[in-house]
């Protein structure tokens, strides 16, 4: 079926059957960047307000788009035109916004994306996307973070990124999660604008297809962008509105179907000092248009506490409110840094997480909680509470709290109640050229072991004249609430499949988690040494029922 047969079976309302097939694929289109090109790339969709009947066409071009526009159907949507420009390479970037509201649930709808000077405009890119279900309904929903690029030349960036973007179109999920890290674009700190094209131009083969919903990682915090360095991040997404004024877009909720996602910013609570710094022994200078100071060596970005207690707030007052809400069965928190995590070579825990958010995770019983950080799989048993004095601060051997989160099993039968308790799945699997499946060990008595920081690791001089930086975790614990790590590779993918309705558990509802993986894919396998090389060949490592009592 040719593009145009497509447009005119989906008629005047732009809706396409479900068994009509796709349109043709999404295809990459990396126009020459040349002032006043408008044509349409880095295509990628958002949930409106409500899944069930909006969705957001966001894209950029290379220069400023004429009359930007979304057709579907007979309905012509002008596009809301976002521009901001570098503060590092003084590089202007236009990106565009079409709300389309109005829609049906659960359809399925063909539109395109042009603009007056759209290179294509004769044969506009097309991708179709489907709505959320109403109700109860099942669905499926994809999981990971820290993405890269598949352009090598970029710092963290690495092939896989590509399979793993192919991978959540083979599982044709409602829409995929994005867990923070989504590019690395501050670690090429004066080629920021080229990484996210080539992030965006990466990713729009699924994400033109179905919303992607992100949220910020430590590596979305970029020098002279902004209050908290997410301009870059902010330009390029139109997130579901918070309603907390003057910090639109670092946080929000949707739903779908009987399930409330949390999305949560935690580089505003976590310790760890991890955003955009400069290690020297050279300044960073920004170009001379953009009329910023030079950056001296040993500054680092760090924003902890930047909402001022506005997001805990939100946080407990929207999970208040799920959890009070009877037609919600479960609450799913989407953010990048980890509660529970036992990677050796990674990033580890952080106590800022666990004073300020594990508590309402446990009062509100928040089921499942998606991470990335970490570039692994682990999965924890559901915890709730803490255990105090399990920690051993690094440096000294002296005890220290880490408010070790207390697993209400410890048994591995693969079916978990999350009324009891929290499951934490760190999703740091996605496609950068780091990969971090090597896993802590307490070399005392063999138990799992995770790095805790307790405190901020904020830049110190190290033993090279004039190079600044970043300490380790500062503690660590026996981890007794994690039950299981993929140590053979540090790639995959999370596919949940939500059963609403009770299937052989006696007025439970349940939630089938599958994770699979990229074995060979490491670059280098941390543990064996072998090399490996991108591959698209995702298997089966686990899979794990989550249920929960209805709510009504
Ligand atoms: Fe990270």
């Amino acid at each position: 079926m040719s593009r145009r047969q497509v447009l005119a079976a989906a008629g005047g309302t732009g809706l396409l059957a479900a068994t009509a097939g796709s349109a043709k694929a999404a295809t990459t289109r990396r126009a020459r960047a040349a002032t006043g090109d408008g044509t349409p790339e880095q295509i990628h969709l958002t949930w409106g307000e409500n899944p069930t009947n909006s969705v957001v066409v966001s894209w950029a071009s290379p220069g400023e788009s004429v009359r930007a526009r979304v057709r579907i159907g007979q309905r012509v949507i002008p596009a809301e035109a976002r521009s901001y420009t570098d503060g590092i390479n003084g590089e202007t970037v236009w990106t565009y916004h079409a709300r389309v509201g109005g829609l049906r649930p659960g359809a399925t709808y063909v539109y395109n994306v042009t603009a007056d000077n759209d290179a294509n405009a004769a044969d506009p890119f097309s991708a179709t996307f489907r709505t959320a279900p109403e109700g109860r309904a099942a669905f499926r929903f994809t999981s990971f973070g820290d993405l890269a690029t598949p352009n090598t030349q970029w710092v963290l960036s690495y092939g896989q990124s590509a399979y793993a973007v192919a991978a959540v179109e083979s599982f044709q999920p409602l829409f995929h999660l994005l867990n923070g890290d989504l590019c690395y674009a501050d670690l090429n700190p004066t080629e920021q604008p080229d990484v996210w094209r080539d992030f965006g131009n990466n990713n729009q083969a699924s994400a033109a297809n179905r919303p992607w919903m992100p949220c910020p990682g430590n590596h979305e915090v970029e020098f002279d962008n902004g209050p908290q360095g997410f301009t870059s991040y902010l330009t390029r997404y139109t997130l579901p509105d918070n309603q907390v004024p003057g910090l639109a877009g670092r946080w929000y909720s949707f739903r779908v179907g009987s399930v409330l996602f949390v999305s949560l910013d935690a580089d505003d609570v976590v310790y760890q000092d991890a955003g955009a710094f400069v290690a020297g022994p050279a300044a960073l200078t920004p170009a001379a248009s953009t009329g910023n100071p030079p950056i001296e060596p040993g500054t680092s970005f760090y924003i902890r506490g930047y909402s001022g207690g506005a997001q805990t707030a939100w946080l407990e007052r929207t999970l208040a409110a799920g959890r009070g809400d009877q037609s919600i069965d479960w609450i799913i928190v989407q953010m990048h840094q980890c509660a529970a995590s036992s990677s050796a070579t990674g990033n580890g825990s952080d106590l800022g997480i666990r004073e300020e958010w594990l508590p309402l995770f446990d009062r509100y019983q928040v089921d499942l909680v998606l991470n990335g950080h970490d570039h692994d799989y682990e999965r924890s048993f559901p915890v709730r509470g803490a255990d105090a004095g399990a920690g051993t601060e690094v440096a000294t051997g002296a005890a220290v709290n880490t408010l070790r989160p207390h697993p209400v099993t410890t048994t591995d039968n693969g079916v978990f109640d999350t009324s009891w308790g929290t499951v934490h799945l760190i999703l740091g699997c996605g496609g950068t050229d780091a990969n971090l499946d090597d896993y802590g060990t307490d070399t005392a008595d063999s138990k799992r072991q995770a790095k805790v920081f307790t405190r901020a690791d904020r830049p110190a001089l190290s033993s090279t004249p004039d190079v600044y930086a970043r300490a380790a975790a500062d503690a660590v614990e026996d981890a007794i609430w994690s039950a299981k790590r993929d140590t053979s590779t540090g790639y995959g993918i999370a596919v949940f499949d939500v059963h609403p309705d009770p299937d052989g558990f006696e007025g439970q509802t349940s939630i089938t988690v599958t994770q699979y993986h990229a074995v060979g894919a490491d670059p280098v396998n941390p543990a064996t040494g072998a090399k490996g090389a991108p591959t698209p060949d995702y298997t089966e490592f686990e899979t794990f029922r989550l249920v929960r009592p209805r709510s009504s």
